[in-house]
């Protein structure tokens, strides 16, 4: 089994003075969420996610070698780096980069030893709700992970996506599915086989053509700040009096995946994953503090899915992530149909008429 140890490189073969690569990144949708975490970014249950394809961050990262004198004091956490947002400066985000490059220090060794400027975007409206933390962190980690290749240019292309979706995940957990794949599981599952807690891997087993191309339109319903972090959510899952049952349920849900995956059977599918999420947001009401991060206008479109699906039996469903949007799930050959159900009878429910249509991806790219 592969362990964080191998993931620290041993001595590089080769120098770089200086460069730049640019890299996007998707964001991705769970179907089985990632809720609660035990030390080092390792995840209490297994998740499987759809990587998107239209709601993406592209980074570039250009380096320069530290002139000898300042190389020479070179200690760990002296990182030089500067981050732009869209061609600004953005020093709010500098502590979470700070943070991620001591986190992985020990995996990139060369990282003190260059300045960096990191320039990145995102395709989807800045403060829409979406987490772009996923697609983030995937992008500076592909973006390191191309230096590193530089550095160590016999290193294969397993190891350069594996230890990138590494890396990814030591940023943000659910950042680790967004490197490679259109269907991808981080966690150990008994059933999956490669399946690892320290990183995603590509879903081995067969995919149905009904999932070939599905769809995910983004129902921005609440633009605002959410009012509590992923990361702080997690952290309730310590003691939280269902956490063990809901662990073993993730396990569970996976398996019936597998074989739904397989056979196309959408009815199930839309009972998962609807129960995920659900489930996610119960973790949230019923932990200590409890909150809520869905919206009336949320409990509104669920609704009208719901009246909708009963009414024409088109396989549509919808699942939400820790914020008030909804993610409408639905297989590409009804779209038609479903867009035109999102546009007479959701949009209203949304923020500004605000939505974002995306379909399932296939990972990050080198631009
Ligand atoms: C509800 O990956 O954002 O979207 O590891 O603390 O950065 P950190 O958390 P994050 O959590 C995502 C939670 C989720 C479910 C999921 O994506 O699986």
């Amino acid at each position: 089994m592969i362990s964080a140890k191998d993931f620290i490189p041993s001595k590089y073969t080769h120098s770089v003075e200086e460069g730049n690569f640019q890299w996007s990144a998707p964001s991705n949708i769970a179907l089985v969420k990632y809720w609660g975490k035990k030390d080092n970014q390792i995840p209490a249950n297994p998740s499987v996610s759809f990587t998107l394809n239209n709601c993406k961050t592209i980074t570039k990262l250009a380096f320069a070698k530290k002139d000898i004198s300042t190389a020479l004091n070179v200690t760990s956490n002296s990182f030089s780096f500067d981050l732009l947002f869209e061609g600004q400066p953005k020093e709010d985000f500098k502590p979470k980069i700070q943070k991620f490059l001591e986190r992985i220090e020990i995996y990139l060794p060369f990282l003190a030893a260059y300045h960096f400027t990191i320039d990145t975007q995102n395709t989807f409206p800045h403060s829409s709700g979406i987490a772009s933390s996923a697609s983030g962190m995937a992008a500076l980690a592909m973006n390191l992970m191309s230096l590193e290749k530089a550095l160590n240019p016999e290193m294969t292309d397993d190891y350069f996506f594996q230890k990138a979706s590494f890396l990814a995940r030591l940023g943000s957990g659910s950042a680790c599915r967004s490197v490679k794949g259109s269907v991808v599981v981080w966690g150990n599952h008994a059933n999956i086989e490669g399946s690892s807690d320290l990183f995603g891997i590509e879903f081995p087993n067969a995919i149905h053509d009904n999932f070939k191309n599905f769809q995910d339109t983004i129902l921005l319903v609440d633009k605002g700040e959410k009012q509590v972090s992923s990361t702080l959510g997690h952290d309730l899952m310590y003691n939280h009096p269902f956490a063990e049952r809901r662990f073993a349920q993730a396990h569970e849900n996976l398996d019936q995946l597998i074989s739904i995956f397989e056979n196309g059977n959408l009815e199930e599918f839309i009972k998962i994953v609807e129960s995920e999420a659900l489930t996610l947001h119960a973790m949230m009401m019923t932990s200590m503090p409890y909150f809520i991060l869905m919206k009336p206008n949320t409990l509104q479109i669920i609704n009208a899915i719901w009246k909708f699906r009963t009414e024409t039996k088109i396989p549509v469903c919808f699942t939400l992530d820790a914020g008030a949007n909804v993610h409408v799930l639905y297989p590409e050959n009804v779209a038609v149909t479903v867009l035109q159900f999102i546009k007479n009878e959701l949009v209203g429910y949304c923020q500004n008429g605000q939505y974002i249509c995306d379909e399932i991806g296939n990972g990050a790219l080198l631009n």
